[in-house]
């Protein structure tokens, strides 16, 4: 089994509903003179909102930095109004999507199965997908997190090759922790981990397990990213408030290799 060293962290921005098209190419701007040096320790994404893909992308041109979506719809194209395809995304720079995240669950009603036709969109259209999973607080106090973790996981991996499922990131967000200050203990985010890594080598093998990258999201900070991203199955961040903050995000990134 290949050790941690195996797998190169991915640290994600999800900027959300932030940022007008000039504050975000700045913020992409100053991050790229801040992280230009972690060209081979760290995968460095930002996920800007739609407006603003195109404009952090001629930022990022030629560097080590990677452009992400934060969802899409699940057709190539057509009349759907207000949506914007995979194909549109590959087209302005996009690398990942952020697909299933729990506000777009929560507040927007995505089922597992609307999160897996956007996934095999994804791909078709020569992109990866950021597939979010985690529990919300009932779910956990239920005792239920593993066996929610894993519905999520067979639903919005189903179908999926294993090379293709080799080259998707999941992200583990539990919902208590997603804006709230409150983070998982690294010890509860490795328990996790570990569960999800064991569920894909199931589901696909354990070389896709060995090789698939989790990471965690949930009130990652400068003072806490270390620590969780220290646990041997963490391989990365998803980070959405301290993001904005190019000192905050820069101090993130800089801790998964620390
Ligand atoms: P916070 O880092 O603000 O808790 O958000 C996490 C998140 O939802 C990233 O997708």
């Amino acid at each position: 089994m290949p050790t941690r060293k195996d797998r190169r962290p991915v640290v994600a921005g999800n900027w959300k509903m932030h940022k007008t098209a000039a504050e975000a190419q700045a913020l992409a701007r100053e991050l790229r003179n801040a992280l230009g040096v972690v060209r081979d320790q760290v995968e460095v994404v930002l996920a800007p909102p739609f407006t603003a893909l195109y404009p952090v992308g001629k930022a990022l041109e030629d560097s080590n930095l990677y452009l992400a979506a934060q969802n899409c719809h699940a057709e190539a194209q057509g009349a759907f109004t207000g949506e914007v395809s995979a194909p549109m995304l590959k087209d302005v720079g996009c690398r990942y999507v952020i697909l299933g995240h729990s506000e777009r669950r929560q507040l927007f009603g995505e089922t597992d199965e609307g999160v897996n036709r956007k996934v095999k969109a994804v791909f078709a259209a020569g992109l990866l997908p950021i597939v979010c999973v985690g529990e919300t607080l009932q779910e956990r106090e239920g005792g239920r997190t593993l066996e929610v973790v894993s519905r999520q996981l067979a639903g919005g991996l189903a179908g999926l090759d294993a090379a293709a499922a080799a080259r998707a990131v999941i992200a583990y967000e539990p919902v208590w922790a997603i804006g709230t200050g409150k983070t998982a203990t690294s010890a509860q985010a490795q328990e996790v981990h570990a569960h999800i890594r064991g569920w894909v080598a199931q589901a696909f093998g354990k070389e896709v397990a060995a090789a698939v990258r989790i990471q965690y999201g949930g009130s990652v900070k400068p003072d806490n990213a270390a620590e969780l991203l220290g646990q041997p199955d963490v391989d990365g961040a998803l980070v959405g408030g301290a993001s904005l903050k190019a000192a905050d995000f820069a101090a993130i990134v800089k801790a998964a290799f620390a």
